[in-house]
């Protein structure tokens, strides 16, 4: 906290030292680039922050830098409460922008509205700019074909959305999917009670003949069907189960006071 304040101070004082753009933008004069930019700003009086992220192209017939799609605005301001955790920068409530231009002489504009003029530092580490009450650090990095902004794009989602039946990802260590289907559900003592049934599906190459199943918050397991509760608490195959085949899968059951439960698993030994 020290150390980034000192450098903060050294910032201020060292802000009468900092030149033009040119340099800057020359390395970017390429129409055959895309130019990835991306803008962070803090708000100097209500500590908001302002984001912007988006692809640029070099106009080599007026000389400036200019947006290739759309610029994508991100604010703290614009935040949703999620599992209770205010998310900020929804982007649901983006603001998208059409227009946005860096002049060859430094000026930059936002929406045919705001101007900015960029202050770049001696070795071009540091561009920065004040708008609006904001001060914003800007950064740019020139790309053969344009990336991906992952900033509020549309995209498609590589998982179904959870319904009734939540699936949990398998853990790192082992690759062993479990799916719950929720049967039940019911109230007592103000506590609210989950009856799965759990297909677990031996994803390894390998078969094996135990598991131990790690009995913490994420499963909140209070009683099982179909597995054996260990000295320690956690949970093992019942003695009947005598190996589980890749791609085989077995199944059990058990009340959790959690509606999404998940599992660790401690270990498992190769059949
Ligand atoms: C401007 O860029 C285009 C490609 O986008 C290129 O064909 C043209 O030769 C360039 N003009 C100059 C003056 O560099
Ligand atoms: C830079 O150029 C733009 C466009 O020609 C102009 O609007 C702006 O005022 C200029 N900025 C400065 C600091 O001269
Ligand atoms: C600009 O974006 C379009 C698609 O929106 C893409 O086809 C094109 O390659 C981009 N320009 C550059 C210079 O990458
Ligand atoms: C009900 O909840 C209270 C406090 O949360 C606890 O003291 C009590 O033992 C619970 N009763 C039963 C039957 O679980």
């Amino acid at each position: 906290m020290k150390l980034i304040t000192i450098i903060l101070i050294f910032f201020l004082i060292n802000l009468s030292k900092s030149q033009s753009c040119d340099k800057f933008l020359e390395k970017f004069k390429d129409s055959n680039k895309c130019i990835q930019m991306s803008i962070a700003g803090s708000h100097i009086l209500n500590q908001a922050i302002d984001t912007y992220k988006g692809n640029l192209k070099y106009n080599n017939v007026t000389n400036t830098l200019e947006i290739n799609g759309t610029l994508t605005n991100l604010q703290s301001y614009e935040s949703i409460c999620i599992d209770g955790l205010y998310q900020p920068f929804s982007a649901m409530d983006s603001f998208i922008y059409k227009d946005f231009k860096i002049f060859s002489n430094g000026t930059l504009r936002i929406n045919n509205v705001f101007f900015a003029n960029l202050v770049c530092f001696p070795n071009d580490d540091f561009v920065y700019f004040k708008l609006n009450n904001f001060l914003y650090s800007l950064s740019m990095r020139a790309y053969s074909s344009c990336p991906i902004l992952y900033f509020g794009e549309a995209c498609i989602l590589s998982t179904p959305p959870p319904t009734t039946t939540p699936t949990t990802t398998p853990p790192s260590n082992y690759n062993i999917k479990f799916e719950n289907t929720l049967n039940s559900q019911w109230e007592k003592n103000n506590t609210l009670f989950y009856q799965f049934t759990t297909i677990l599906q031996n994803n390894e190459n390998y078969a094996f003949s135990s598991i131990e199943i790690v009995n913490d918050g994420k499963w909140g397991v209070l009683e099982a069907w179909n597995l054996n509760k260990l000295e320690n608490g956690n949970y093992g195959f019942p003695g009947y189960v005598s190996k589980i085949e890749p791609k085989e899968t077995f199944t059990f059951g058990f009340v959790s006071t959690i509606r999404n439960p998940s599992f660790t698993i401690k270990s498992v030994i190769k059949a």
